[in-house]
C-alpha cells in the first residue's frame, strides 16, 4: 500500500489519487521518499528511466513518452557581458513536448495512472497543463477531461483541441473549480491530475537533476523560477532535498520563486512574513498562465522556502516584457511572459544584492512564446517596406 505525507502534521495516509489532501491540514499530500538507497542509472537515455529511483514509479513504460526532458542548460554570455553577471544558464524547458514544462509532470502522472489501472484523467487548467495533459492523454488512450478558465486564450484552445480531449470551460472561481475537480473526478472515476499533484510534483524533480548533473554535479547559487500555484517550485526544491538527503550535495542552491505583481499572493505573504497565503480577490497580469489567485501549493512553498534560506518575489507586467524581449534580442529565446519572470527577478535581485564572481545562476524557462502569441503588440514591430526596385538602395542605407 502506498502512502502519501502531509509536511505539516508529517503523518502519512493511504494513497488517495482522487483526493491527495491531508484530512487535518486541508494541505496538498506528497510523495514521501523512500527510506533506500537511491542512484542514477547514467547508462539510460530516457530522463525517467534516469532518475528511476527517484520517481514514485517502479518501471517506466517507454511508449507514453514524447520524449519530454534533456532539455539543454544554455549559457546566456551575452546577457552576462551587458549586466557584468557572474555566469548566468537558462534551463530551456520551452523545448518539451508541449513546449512547456508541465511535461515533465504529465508524464510522470500518465504513468502512474496506467500502473494503476485508471481509464480516465483530467485537469484543471489555464493553458499549459490542458495542452500537455491532453496530449498525454491521447498517446496513453485514456479518456481525458479538460476544465478550462473561461478566459484561456484561443491559441491554446487550438492547440489543446487537437489532441480531442473532452473541454469544458467553466465560469466561475477558479480556486473554487480546482478544489470541486477532486469530488467529481471521485464521483466519475476521473483522475484530476492538477498542478499540486504529488505525481506531477515528483516529476518536476527531474528538472533539478538535470541541472545538478548539467553543472558537472555542483551546485548554482541560485535557482529562479516563476510560481503560481507552487507545484513546480515545490518538485524543483524537493529534487536538491533528495540530492541532500542522498549525500550527493550539503546545501541547497537559494531558490528564488518569482511572481507577477498582479497576482502575487505568495510574494505577499513572504514579504510580510506570514506562514500562510491569502488568497487574491483578482489576478491582473500578462503572465497569463501564472495568474492563479489562490495557489494551493503556497503555503508548502512559503515553508520550504523558508526552512532553506530561499526568496519571493514579485516583478510588474513592465519587468516581465522587458526580460521576455532582453531574452530573445540578446540571446536568441522567445519565451511566455511567465517564464521571463525568472530574468525580471533576476535584474531585481541583483539591483539589492551584490553577486559575487563565482556565484552561477539558473533561470528556468518554463513555457515557449508561442503559447502567448496574444500579449504581443503588432504596433511595435519595425519592419521596413520597400520594392523589389529600390530594395538593393533600401538596404544600401541600412548596411552600416
Ligand atoms: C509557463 C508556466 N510557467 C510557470 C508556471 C508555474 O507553475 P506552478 O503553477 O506549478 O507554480 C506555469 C503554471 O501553469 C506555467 O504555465
Ligand atoms: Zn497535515
Amino acid at each position: 500500500m502506498e502512502n502519501l505525507e502531509c509536511i505539516f502534521c508529517q503523518k502519512k495516509y493511504p494513497m488517495d489519487i482522487f483526493n491527495p489532501f491531508c484530512p487535518e491540514c486541508q494541505e496538498p499530500l506528497l510523495y514521501p521518499s523512500p527510506s533506500k538507497k537511491r542512484k542514477f542509472s547514467l547508462e539510460k537515455t530516457s530522463p525517467l528511466e534516469k532518475f528511476l529511483d527517484f520517481l514514485p514509479l517502479s518501471k517506466i513504460a517507454p511508449n507514453l513518452s514524447l520524449g519530454e526532458g534533456n532539455t539543454p542548460l544554455l549559457n546566456l554570455n551575452r546577457l552576462r557581458e551587458n549586466f557584468n553577471f557572474p555566469p548566468v544558464f537558462i534551463k530551456n524547458e520551452t523545448v518539451n513536448p508541449l513546449a512547456c514544462f508541465k511535461d515533465r509532470g504529465t508524464a510522470v502522472a500518465v504513468q502512474k495512472a496506467q500502473s494503476l489501472g485508471i481509464k480516465r484523467i483530467g485537469t484543471v487548467s489555464t493553458g499549459n497543463m490542458a495542452s500537455s495533459t491532453a496530449a498525454y492523454g491521447a498517446k496513453a488512450g485514456l479518456e481525458t477531461f479538460v476544465l478550462l478558465k473561461n478566459d484561456i486564450s484561443t491559441d491554446k484552445l487550438l492547440m489543446t483541441s487537437m489532441f480531442s480531449p473532452i473541454l469544458v470551460k467553466v465560469e466561475g472561481d477558479y480556486g473554487e473549480l480546482f478544489y470541486k475537480s477532486f469530488s467529481l473526478g471521485r464521483k466519475h472515476n476521473i483522475y484530476f491530475m492538477n498542478s499540486v499533484d504529488p505525481f506531477r510534483i515528483e516529476g518536476y524533480k527531474v528538472t533539478g537533476f538535470e541541472i545538478f548533473l548539467q553543472l558537472e554535479s555542483r551546485i548554482p547559487q541560485y535557482i529562479f523560477a516563476p510560481v503560481s500555484s507552487g507545484g513546480h517550485l515545490i518538485g524543483l526544491m524537493r529534487a536538491f532535498l533528495d540530492l541532500k538527503k542522498e549525500g550527493f550535495i550539503q546545501h541547497l542552491p537559494s531558490f528564488v520563486g518569482v511572481q507577477a505583481r498582479g497576482c502575487s499572493p505568495i510574494a505577499q505573504a513572504y514579504a510580510s512574513g506570514k506562514s500562510k497565503v491569502k488568497r487574491i480577490k483578482k489576478a491582473k497580469t500578462i503572465a497569463h498562465s501564472i495568474s492563479n489567485p489562490d495557489p494551493p501549493g503556497g503555503n508548502i512553498v512559503l515553508e520550504l522556502i523558508r526552512e532553506n534560506k530561499g526568496i519571493i518575489l514579485d516583478v510588474s507586467d513592465k519587468e516581465i516584457l522587458k526580460a521576455q524581449k532582453m531574452l530573445a534580442e540578446l540571446e536568441g529565446i522567445f519565451c511566455e511572459p511567465a517564464s521571463s519572470t525568472a530574468l525580471a527577478g533576476l535584474l531585481k535581485l541583483s539591483e539589492k544584492d551584490k553577486l559575487k564572481p563565482n556565484d552561477r545562476i539558473v533561470l528556468v524557462i518554463t513555457g515557449s512564446g508561442l503559447k502567448a502569441m496574444d500579449i504581443l503588440d503588432p504596433s511595435r514591430i519595425n519592419v521596413r517596406e520597400t520594392t523589389i526596385l529600390s530594395l538593393e538602395k533600401t538596404l544600401d542605407s541600412l548596411v552600416e
